[in-house]
């Protein structure tokens, strides 16, 4: 395959008509309650880590505090377990009073006073999944300007307690409704891992016309397992998943992990780099006010950002599943450049892993390479150079790639046999 054929091919088919709400022209970035912090309504025996509106104003400090909102991290959304039980006399949603007291249009403003977006979370179904109040087809429009009133700048849809039926009907009319309040609201849709994420019973296209985002498959969990599960099922459907996404419209493998409990720090690595390939949204669930130097620094990273964030919008693939259980990843950037990720599946120890950008489709010509987590550079690498990456088990060597184009190529290819034993 030449990557130049297959960027222009994969720029064709994301060309397709996005929801016209303006919004998330790159995938959307924040900080999302659900993985860490789950349904913990206990504030009075835990205080700090219950769902309330101390825990998103913490949250929201420390994402303008710690250098995050200046990398893209914008959005504190809420997730289920937020309401009252009962709607209000008007029949709104309503927060819960006593997790709750200012209300969500204050928690609102306080975020806006930050430089940051809300983001809410409602059910189309008769309950939520933690058993609150649902959206029923017949609430869809209140629900949609309650949170427009409110201030909230995005709407996770999940779709706990429906059906097909119900679904086919309820998604639109929400993405209508949110139009309709004039209020630009991001629209996050759980309907296709609701109907197995494939089709013919999920419409990718129809998706893209209504919904910023959406959730394919089932929740990520605090391990490497969920991990490992998640990326498998993409990469396995990437052929019906990759072309869906671009500008405005993003397939979503779940929330990043990184900073909790279940992943090694190489582990941390492959998330963030593999989400990175995906073109997926970046929303951490983590606890922002104890996260250890390494998390960070992998959640700062400015160029693993920059490569998510590429303003083409095309998500990237699997090229290659190895024997050796090495699997090489790959996603065209903006102005010629390309992301690799070499990813091993390993669990002995770190592997070698020896390959030319000649085997990987690139075509003639010098790369430099610069390497996205020990920020060293190949200056000059030439398509059909061999090159080895040592490669940690369940790690990863992530490249970002752009062609060398001026006269002094002739040079450089002299260099080669030097360069080459700079790789490692
Ligand atoms: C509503 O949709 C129209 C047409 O699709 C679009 O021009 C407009 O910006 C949208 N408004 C909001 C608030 O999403
Ligand atoms: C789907 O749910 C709706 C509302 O609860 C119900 O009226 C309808 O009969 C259900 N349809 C199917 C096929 O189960
Ligand atoms: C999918 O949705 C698109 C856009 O709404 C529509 O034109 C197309 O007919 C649908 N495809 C199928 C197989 O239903
Ligand atoms: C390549 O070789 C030329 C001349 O032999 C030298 O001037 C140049 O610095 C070398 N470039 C690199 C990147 O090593």
């Amino acid at each position: 395959m030449d990557p130049s054929l297959a960027i222009f091919a994969l720029a064709l088919s994301s060309a397709t008509l996005a929801l016209d709400n303006g919004l998330m022209r790159t995938p959307p970035m924040g900080w999302l309650a659900w993985e860490r912090f789950r349904c913990d309504i206990d504030c009075t025996h835990d205080p700090s880590n219950c769902i309330s509106e101390w825990l998103f104003r913490d949250m929201a400090d420390r994402l303008a505090e710690d250098g995050w909102r200046e990398l893209g991290y914008v959005y504190i959304n809420i997730d289920d377990c937020w309401s009252s039980m009962d709607r209000d006399k008007q029949g709104r949603l309503q927060s819960d009073p006593h997790r709750f007291p200012g209300g969500i249009p204050k928690l609102a403003r306080y975020i806006h006073d930050r430089g940051l977006k809300l983001g809410i979370y409602g059910d189309l179904g008769t309950h939520t999944c933690g058993g609150y109040p649902g959206t029923t087809l017949d609430t869809v429009t209140i629900d949609a300007q309650t949170f427009a009133d409110w201030g909230v700048d995005m709407l996770k849809l999940d779709g706990c307690y429906s059906n097909g039926t119900v679904q086919e009907e309820g998604y639109p009319l929400m993405s209508k409704a949110l139009n309709a309040t004039g209020r630009p609201i991001a629209y996050s849709c759980s309907w296709p891992a609701y109907q197995g994420g494939l089709p013919p019973k999920v419409n990718y296209t129809q998706l893209g016309e209504i919904c910023n985002l959406w959730r394919n498959y089932g929740d990520i969990q605090d391990s490497w397992d969920s991990v490992l599960t998640i990326v498998d099922w993409f990469s396995t459907n990437q052929d019906v998943l990759q072309p869906a996404a671009g500008p405005g419209q993003w397939n979503d493998p779940d929330m990043l992990i990184i900073g909790n409990f279940g992943l090694s720090l190489e582990q941390s690595r492959s998330q963030m780099a593999l989400w990175a390939i995906m073109a997926a949204p970046l929303f951490m669930s983590n606890d922002l006010r104890a996260l250890s130097n390494e998390a960070r620094a992998i959640l700062q990273n400015k160029v693993l950002i920059g490569i998510n964030q590429d303003p083409l919008g095309i998500q990237g693939k699997r090229l290659l599943k190895e024997k050796s259980r090495i699997e090489v990843f790959w996603r065209p950037l903006s102005d010629s450049a390309s992301a690799l990720v070499f990813f091993s599946r390993r669990t002995d120890m770190p592997y070698r892993y020896k390959n030319a950008l000649s085997q990987l489709g690139y075509k003639d010509g010098n790369y430099k390479v610069y390497d996205v987590f020990t920020g060293k550079t190949i200056p000059v690498l030439t398509h059909d150079a061999y090159f080895t990456v040592s490669i940690n088990p369940s790690g990863v060597v992530m490249w970002l790639l752009s062609p060398i184009v001026h006269s002094g190529q002739a040079h450089e290819r002299e260099n080669l046999s030097l360069l080459h034993n700079h790789i490692e």
